[in-house]
């Protein structure tokens, strides 16, 4: 039986190659860290043909393109460089630091360029809607990358959810963390208000948002109770155990653990933390409470876009309280190819990006009144604009 499933998600997976005969015209923003995903993606793709980079730093792009064995591609020195440049280009992938999401993605938009956005969406609420606009306006696709919803785990969630077996969902328990794992791979770009103007919460805490408000439907955001700290990205231990410069510690400007109570639409809370560094193993498994059954979601010590073991739902059967565990599914295709895949084939064939903005907005709507309500103490509304 098992077998059975896992065979369903990979022929699924392997079949979503759009094969119209049309090679797309890809340039990627930014070739840091996560750049390397994208394009060892793209290369597998017979379809795509990368044709422009660009990065703030001289000669990083074309370094890049050189590490990875991708000949006759136009570099430059900003997105602006390379959009004004490049009329013919399909898509773009945003991979630059939180902070130039929305200009790129905006500025994309505008030269009717199809996005695929890195996470989290934006810094800020009031960007991601000036985003929404920009893509109304321009009737591309942009779509966010937040790869681990294509893990067949965490589609399993939604099923579960979609399936009623919980019945009437009311109250959630998400989030996760590290028990130390600020990230300075390359650098303080992620730990720098100026390049990443947020931290935890935004670097992971918009994944367990995801794997939860997508499984319900992604409700509206109605209020929020929030909190953040930084007790540990000021510290010099916290960079020095691990061999990183001890001035990391000064430059640290971002929150590194969020919480948040939020009220969703439909009667619905949704009680949140997120961790870059703290004293425990994990801040809590994430639950999903029913008034049929309620599922347990075994957490990762490190956000690795899975679940951490077989999730349970706990319901009565014949009047008695018992569970039932759900075996882990493999994932024979990776979440970064179909995150790829899945944006070029919306692409092509004009259809709906497969993490939409109409949701992540909600997401970035609750981070960011997280952070506003930790800067004033006390809960506030969420407002949201109209698009
Ligand atoms: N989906 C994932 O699993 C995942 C994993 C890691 C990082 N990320 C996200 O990817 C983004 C980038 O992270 P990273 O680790 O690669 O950062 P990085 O600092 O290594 O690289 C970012 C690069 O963008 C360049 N850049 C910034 N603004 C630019 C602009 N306007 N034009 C051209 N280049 C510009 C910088 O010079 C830098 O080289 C972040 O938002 C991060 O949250 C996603």
């Amino acid at each position: 039986m098992a077998d059975n499933i896992l065979d369903a998600f990979k022929n699924k997976a392997e079949d979503t190659a759009v094969t119209d005969g049309r090679k797309l015209k890809v340039g990627i923003i930014g070739t840091g860290w996560i750049a390397d995903a994208h394009i060892v993606e793209y290369k597998k793709m017979p379809d795509v043909e990368i044709v422009a980079g660009a990065d703030l730093v001289p000669g990083k792009a074309e370094a890049f393109f050189k590490k990875h064995g991708v000949e006759n591609v136009r570099c430059y020195l900003s997105h602006k460089e390379m959009l004004d440049a490049e009329p013919d280009l399909d898509a773009v992938s945003i991979c630059t630091y939180n902070r130039t999401h929305a200009e790129c993605a905006i500025y994309s938009l505008k030269k009717g360029v199809n996005v695929l956005l890195e996470k989290p969406f934006t810094v800020t609420l009031d960007e991601a809607v000036e985003v929404c606009r920009a893509e109304k306006e321009s009737g591309k696709i942009i779509s966010i990358g937040f790869q681990p919803r294509l893990d067949p785990n965490m589609q399993m969630i939604k099923k579960i959810v979609e399936s009623g077996e919980l019945g009437q969902i009311y109250y959630i328990q998400t989030g996760g963390g590290r028990r130390h794992g600020i990230p300075t791979p390359f650098g303080t770009s992620f730990i720098e208000d100026e390049t990443a103007g947020v931290g935890a919460l935004g670097d992971i805490g918009c994944y367990s948002l995801d794997m939860v408000l997508n499984a319900i439907g992604y409700p509206k955001p109605l209020t929020v109770s929030g909190f953040k700290s930084d007790f540990f990205g000021k510290q010099e231990i916290t960079y020095t155990r691990s061999g990183r410069p001890a001035e990391y510690a000064k430059k640290f400007s971002v929150d590194d653990f969020g919480a948040g109570f939020i009220r969703l639409e439909g009667g619905i809370v949704l009680d949140f933390r997120i961790a870059w560094d703290m004293h425990l193993d994990t801040p809590g498994d994430t639950i999903i409470m029913g008034t049929k059954g309620s599922l347990r979601i075994p957490s990762t010590e490190c956000w690795n876009g899975s679940v951490g073991g077989p999730m349970k739902i706990y319901h009565d059967v014949a009047g008695e309280p018992t569970f039932t565990e759900i075996p882990i599914l493999k994932d024979s295709v990776g979440c970064f190819y179909k995150k790829i895949r899945s944006f070029l084939d919306a692409v092509k064939t004009n259809g709906t990006a497969p993490v939409p903005t109409s949701q992540i907005l909600y997401n970035q709507a609750i981070i960011d009144g997280i952070v506003k309500s930790a800067e004033i103490g006390h809960e506030i509304e969420v407002v949201i604009p109209e698009i």
